[in-house]
């Protein structure tokens, strides 16, 4: 249901927020206004609204979202925060910081939201647009800058018009985004490490733990927005223990094996198979990837064969992360 009807914008209102709250129930794509920069938000625990959603940015690959919540009780039930990661909720929430945690597994987030990690970003925006949406909606809206893939980040809505018109369904216009740059990003599964510099400064952050904030050992993929390899637009990503040979036309006796489109299951030499999307669609593709992954890598299978998918539209991002997967690891 992507911008039938063209892409609406709309003042600042409650019949706004009310009017975004019941397109988000329905798999919506809405930008509204953040404190730090527009974000274009869609219900996280829905996989197919998500896969829209980076269709709608142009994407070429799947990064982990941000799940943005309302309080930090709404953080609780989707994330498990340590003693640190309380202290800087208490702290910087509603704000502009965004803490890596552990996903709860009971938590409802689609696989595509957290790219298939068991990790989630989260974060309690200040900004009072997104308060009320947010405790309008009472559902993880994953969120990310309003822009297509490769612009800058905006903060305005004319900004996100510009970008997005008949891409999305609604923009909340709630005036300038006053910080102008991204949330902070630290992840606590650990000693807390600053992944992204952003709104709040690292040394507010040392002051209120009392420590240093570690840099991140290891960066593992790049922020996909065509921005340049920084620190902290960095993040693991989901690899599977199975190896994963792809564009298979015949999978081997023995293999699980990962389709699209329609295919012949009974004549089928492999031990598992599951389909990304029968009738051939990248949109329900995307919303199934990493959860078929996930599924596939657990039937114990020593071989992952992945049809070939095309790479037009959604089909780039899905590649991208089928190559990653696949790519030997340390
Ligand atoms: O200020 C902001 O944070 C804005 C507004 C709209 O809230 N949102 C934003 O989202 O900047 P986005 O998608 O452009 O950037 C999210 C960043 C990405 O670099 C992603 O890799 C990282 O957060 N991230 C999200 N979840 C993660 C996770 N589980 N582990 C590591 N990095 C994660
Ligand atoms: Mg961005």
């Amino acid at each position: 249901m992507t911008a039938e009807l063209g892409t609406r914008i709309l003042p600042a209102s409650p019949a706004a927020t009310a009017e975004a709250a019941r397109l988000l129930a329905v798999g919506g794509l809405v930008a509204f206004p953040t404190e730090t920069v527009y974000g274009l938000g869609t219900d996280a625990g829905n996989g197919e609204a998500v896969a829209r959603l980076y269709a709608a940015k142009g994407r070429p690959a799947f990064n982990p979202l941000i799940a943005h919540v309302s309080d930090v009780a709404a953080a609780r039930q989707i994330a498990v925060l340590d003693a640190a990661a309380e202290m800087l909720a208490q702290d910087f929430w509603p704000g502009p910081l965004t803490l890596v945690l552990p996903k709860r597994p009971q938590a409802g987030l689609s696989d595509l939201a957290t790219a298939g990690l068991d990790t989630v970003g989260v974060r309690v925006p200040s900004h009072p647009v997104a308060r009320e949406l947010l405790a309008a909606v009472d559902k993880p809206v994953v969120a990310p800058s309003a822009n297509r893939s490769g612009h800058v980040s905006p903060t305005t809505a004319q900004h996100v018009l510009s970008d997005l018109r008949g891409r999305i369904d609604l923009i909340i216009d709630g005036g300038v985004a006053n910080v102008g740059v991204e949330s902070t990003i630290v992840s606590c599964l650990g000693e807390p490490t600053l992944l992204r510099p952003g709104g709040v400064p690292r040394e507010t952050i040392e002051r209120v733990l009392g420590c240093k904030l570690a840099d991140p050992a290891q960066p593992v993929i790049a922020e996909a927005d065509g921005a340049p390899l920084a620190p902290g637009m960095l993040a693991s990503h989901y690899a599977p223990k199975a190896q994963l040979r792809l564009d298979v036309e015949e999978p081997r006796a023995g293999e699980a094996l990962l389709a699209f489109g329609p295919i012949a299951q009974d004549t089928s030499p492999a031990a598992t198979i599951l389909n990304l999307s029968p009738r051939g669609d990248l949109v329900e593709a995307a919303a199934n990837l990493f959860s078929h992954l996930r599924t596939l890598d657990a039937s114990g299978a020593k071989a992952i064969a992945v049809m070939r998918i095309p790479r037009e539209g959604l089909g780039e991002a899905i590649n991208d992360r089928l190559a990653r997967a696949a790519a030997p690891r340390p």
